[in-house]
């Protein structure tokens, strides 16, 4: 891959040793991939934040990394973590595990990345325009991205998307390049589309079949974004798909040529048969919303639903605390508080250790939920829409 003369000297350490060392590890990412050469990237989201997930050597390596002065170059988010940082104790969080989360959130902030724990960063003020080149990690963020904003993103690992923070550049191949974003998959919905379950339902058909191809959607209807983040998200999970189109929706779809593509069509048979198959719970032990993390609109919802109720179970709905702010200025957190609820921020169902905390069944909304929680979590799954799930908790 070719380096400028600029990029040379950082690897030959003129910026210090952290950079030289990131440079490097971009470069042979960029040699695998047949990558020409750099591109400067206008936005950074770093996953692998939770200690659930990278544990004590991921904790030691951030503490060693922001020790030796490692600093990002540009606006950089960071994914959820294992625990709402500030009402951990209110959730039932351990201490033990609070302390190294906050070892970890303490090591990315000395690096100069923003503290906000989300995979909405673009309901959270990290917003890319169509066609700019970022590197994001979170595999729903980067679906969203690509999908739905237009922006330009492989799924970067955790190691990968720090290092592209801190040279501010990203190998140029993948997604990054106009040939690699064409639909090699047609798939044709025929199927009633109304709760965002409904969506995750179908991402998660899709990405079973689909696997790493590029589906372009028609028959979608009128979805809103939440409905296209759910899509994307149970898609990203359950196969590998980082980008899709969307027939008069997403921006890039007017610009393929679909035709000679393979198709598969998905109708209320298939969307039925996949409610069936994440369905592995009976009774939940606790109800968690917000995968991706919940919009203000997914909130107010939720709290239209519980209004006045009273909840038998534990409620938890997922957002950002940028959501969660909003969400307390317009009273849908006393709403949904005063049922018995909760608006958690900063985590979620999956990076949070919520199988210690003594829940076995989980009941979720959402297609990636439902794809992780039984393996990560080891949780039994109730799958439905907001509104069941909430009256089985009610009744
Ligand atoms: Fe986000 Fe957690 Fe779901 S990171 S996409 S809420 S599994």
């Amino acid at each position: 891959m070719h380096l400028t003369k600029e990029e040379e000297k950082i690897l030959d350490g003129e910026q210090g040793e952290v950079p030289a060392r990131m440079l490097r590890l971009l470069s042979r990412l960029g040699d695998i991939y047949g990558a020409d050469g750099m591109i400067p990237v206008g936005s950074v989201q770093v996953a692998g934040v939770s200690y659930k997930s990278i544990g004590d050597p991921g904790t030691e390596f951030l503490e060693d990394m922001a020790k030796k002065g490692a600093k990002v170059q540009v606006l950089t988010y960071l994914n959820p973590a294992g625990m709402d940082l500030e009402n951990w104790k209110e959730y039932g969080f351990p201490s033990d595990f609070a302390e190294n989360q906050l070892r970890i959130m303490n090591a990315f902030k000395e690096m100069g990345i923003v503290i906000t724990a989300t995979c909405t960063p673009y309901l959270a003020g990290n917003l890319p325009r169509f066609r700019e080149h970022i590197a994001w990690s979170e595999s729903s963020a980067v679906s969203f991205s690509n999908s739905v904003i237009g922006a330009r993103t492989n799924r970067e690992g955790g190691p990968s998307a720090l290092a592209a923070a801190i040279i501010g550049r990203t190998p140029n191949y993948g997604l990054h390049l106009d040939e690699n974003r064409v639909p090699t998959v047609l798939v044709d919905v025929s199927a009633e589309m109304d709760y965002m379950a409904d969506f995750g339902a179908l991402g998660y058909h899709v990405g079973k079949q689909v696997k790493n191809k590029i589906p372009y959607f028609k028959g979608l209807g009128s979805p809103n974004t939440d409905q296209l983040k759910a899509l994307g998200a149970a898609m990203a999970a359950s196969g590998a798909v980082a980008l899709y189109h969307a027939e008069g929706i997403t921006p890039e779809a007017h610009m393929q040529d679909t035709s000679g593509l393979d198709t598969i069509s998905v109708g209320t048979e298939e969307l039925k048969a996949t409610y069936d198959t994440l369905n592995t719970g009976d009774m939940p032990d606790i109800v968690i919303l917000g995968c991706p993390h919940a919009s203000l609109r997914e909130i107010s919802t939720l709290a239209n639903e519980v209004k006045g109720k009273s909840l038998k179970k534990p409620v938890w709905i997922c957002t950002s605390r940028v959501m969660k702010e909003a969400s307390d200025r317009m009273g849908f957190t006393e709403i949904i508080e005063d049922a018995g609820g909760h608006v958690v921020a900063d985590t979620c169902m999956v990076v949070s250790p919520i199988e210690q905390m003594g829940y076995s069944t989980t009941a979720v909304n959402t297609g990636k939920g439902a794809n992780y929680l039984p393996g990560f979590c080891k949780q039994s799954v109730v799958f439905n829409n907001v509104h069941e799930l909430i009256r089985r908790v009610t009744e």
